[in-house]
């Protein structure tokens, strides 16, 4: 691939095609491939970061699930920002994406949730995401209680859990080379055309 093929020129469908060829990865080897480091800022600048799973790529962008009253939650809510970190160590493979986010419409996020295990379900009602917990016994209490509330229905979707869709202004591949003589190429969006730069590793 060179730097001015069609393809290499589109880095959310470079990414698409490498993320396929991750999935083929055996689970002894890789056991989480669609697992990320997420980070979020709050009102102070201050960053945090934390793992949460792929569940969506497409021409759009990233999508993933979460609570959207988590910390995480209501600090995407109020910035509009986020950074994703892919590490695929056995490929010596890094992919980094900032950019901007959306929320999913509630028909994507009913759809997701309806395809999750009933028990992850029941787990998004009965887990207060980043709240602070009195007693340990308190979310097999919670668990229980959503359990009967739901029992014999279908479980809907709460209302505070849905997804998040990163649009990507910048996308960058790390390939990992002998003697840390390593490969980067920087992709940035402007307006809805991308460019393309090497950068010093
Ligand atoms: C492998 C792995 C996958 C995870 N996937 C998710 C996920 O998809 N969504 C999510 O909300 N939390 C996920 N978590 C938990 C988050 O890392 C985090 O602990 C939680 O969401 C609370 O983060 P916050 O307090 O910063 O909002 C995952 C954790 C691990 C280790």
């Amino acid at each position: 691939m060179t730097a001015t093929s069609p393809v290499n020129l589109d880095p959310i469908a470079r990414f698409r095609t490498l993320f396929e060829e991750v999935l083929k990865t055996p689970r002894e080897l890789l056991p989480e491939p669609t697992a990320f480091a997420l980070g979020t800022v709050d009102a102070e600048g201050q960053p945090s970061v934390r793992i949460v799973l792929l569940k969506g790529v497409d021409e759009r962008g990233f999508v993933f699930y979460t609570n959207f009253e988590s910390r995480k939650g209501r600090e995407l809510l109020a910035t509009r920002r986020a950074a994703l970190c892919f590490h695929w160590q056995h490929l010596e493979l890094q992919v980094r994406v900032e950019g901007d986010v959306e929320t999913v419409s509630d028909a994507e996020a009913d759809a997701y949730f309806a395809s999750r295990a009933r028990g992850s379900q029941i787990g998004a009602w009965a887990s207060a995401q980043s709240r602070p917990m009195e007693n340990p016994t308190d979310l097999v209490d919670r668990v229980a209680e959503i359990e009967r509330r739901f029992a014999g229905g279908a479980v809907p979707r709460p209302p505070h859990w849905s997804g998040f869709l990163v649009r990507p202004r910048r996308i960058e591949f790390w390939k990992g080379m002998p003697s840390r003589l390593h490969v980067r190429e920087l992709y940035v969006r402007d307006e809805s055309a991308w460019s393309v730069q090497r950068l010093y590793p």
